[in-house]
């Protein structure tokens, strides 16, 4: 475009002078001349991707930096990319110290994508003094998402990994192999959640695959993913489930997800003690969450993607029953839960009206047989392992011939240990 012709367009709108001005002076950043500054902006460390939050035509992803930075993903149907997802509220894109996301929105279902993070580190010490460094590209990874319609689904289910890493990296090594559609992380993934270098170790660079990449995960909340100083930021990993939600925000690890048959129900029993139990000194509120997620799950369970799934399967982190009536119910003070009894209470009678057929759990450190249904359970408990080495389970879940089968794994010892069969609910 001419300058003249340029010009008199915008002083027939009135604009000429602010034009002029734009030309005389463009407000800018000062050159970076720092050069170990320079070093640092160009390096911030990205973590992999922790893929999240599917919905019907979104799906979000987090991640870590080491240093402040912005960043966004890049996302399309073929490795090209194309599109780009940014965080942004109130008009202002994502920025921060530790942890950044993204929501991918748009999607159909049954499709695959390609995405990788774009991580650019920044100093930004005042408005007209920031420094950026060179965008920092993460691997390109995929995700398919899920088609309700499908005769087929696998997912996989583990627990109390706290922070030991050769467990996380066999999980790693044995997800990468059965590619199942999403991983639930049962709870207990930190020893108490103290800080933000803790989470990142214990979670997003615990083992170096992608295997929280390219398929979603999510969390259900173990005792000790609740305790200590940063338990409220945690869902900076996990990014809250129900945010947008008004009656159900606070419930922030639950979630349901429909693949093929299977809807898979994430629930959060909360601390292992009661809610008076002088260790908290009163900061903690589990029960009223409990009682909310009597009312979420009847709803959930009424959902017409979830309702309509010939199998359900739950997972939350405390047991929902114990083979011993002696077992501590976690409404004591002594000691610690062997077993949820109020969640037991205020939730077996929706679990059993809508037919769900298994509760995976974790908690127990000690993958022990499954307990059957009963006459005032209808549903199978299926139990999870633990870092400790002769405790390294995984339960993997797949439709066969019609019916979903579950079979539990030692990683260790590299064999099934449980095998449950489900046959569709009637
Ligand atoms: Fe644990
Ligand atoms: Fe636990």
């Amino acid at each position: 475009m001419k300058r003249r012709p340029f010009l008199g367009i915008l002083a027939s709108l009135g604009l000429a002078a602010a034009a002029s001005k734009a030309h005389a002076k463009v407000e800018k950043n000062p050159p970076l001349e720092d050069e170990e500054l320079k070093k640092a902006l160009d390096h911030p460390d990205p973590s992999r991707a922790l893929l999240q939050r599917p919905t019907k035509d979104s799906i979000s992803v987090a991640w870590s930096v080491e240093r402040p930075s912005a960043g966004w993903v890049e996302w399309g149907t073929t490795p090209d990319l194309g599109n780009i997802a940014r965080s942004s509220v109130g008009g202002l894109n994502v920025f921060d110290e530790r942890f950044l996301s993204a929501k991918i929105e748009g999607l159909q279902p049954g499709t695959t994508y390609y995405y990788r993070t774009v991580t650019q580190g920044m100093e930004f010490i005042r408005y007209g003094k920031l420094f950026a460094g060179d965008p920092v590209y993460g691997e390109v990874n995929t995700f398919t998402t899920a088609d309700e319609t499908a005769d087929t689904a696998k997912f996989a289910i583990f627990s109390d990994t706290h922070e030991t890493i050769p467990y996380l990296q066999a999980l790693a090594k044995r997800i990468d192999e059965f590619e199942p559609e999403c991983v639930i992380w049962n709870g207990d993934h930190l020893n108490d959640t103290n800080s933000a270098d803790q989470a990142i170790k214990g979670i997003l660079k615990a083992a170096d695959t992608p295997w929280n990449s390219n398929r979603p995960a999510f969390l259900t909340g173990g005792n000790h993913d609740h305790r200590g100083p940063w338990a409220r930021k945690l869902t900076q990993i996990f990014l809250p489930q129900n945010e947008t939600c008004p009656k159900y925000h606070q419930l922030i690890y639950n979630f349901a997800y429909r693949i093929g048959p299977v809807a898979i129900i994430g629930l959060d029993t909360g601390e292992d003690k009661p809610d008076f139990h002088p260790i908290w000194s009163g900061l903690s509120n589990f029960d009223a969450m409990r009682v909310l997620q009597a009312e979420w799950l009847e709803e959930t369970l009424n959902r017409p993607e979830i309702a309509s799934a010939p199998f359900v399967v739950a997972a939350c982190h405390i047991p929902l029953y114990a083979k011993d009536p002696n077992a501590n119910p976690g409404e004591i003070l002594d000691g610690w839960a062997y077993w949820q009894r109020r969640c037991a209470e205020l939730w077996t009678p929706v679990l059993n009206k809508y037919k769900v057929q298994v509760v995976v759990t974790g908690h127990l450190h000690n993958p022990i047989k499954a307990e059957m249904a009963d006459e005032n359970r209808g549903w199978v408990q299926m139990h999870g392992g633990a870092g400790e080495e002769k405790n390294r389970t995984i339960i993997l879940g797949q439709i066969e011939n019609g019916r979903l089968v579950m079979r539990r794994e030692n990683l260790t010892k590299g064999e099934v240990d449980e095998e449950l069969f489900f046959d569709p609910r009637s």
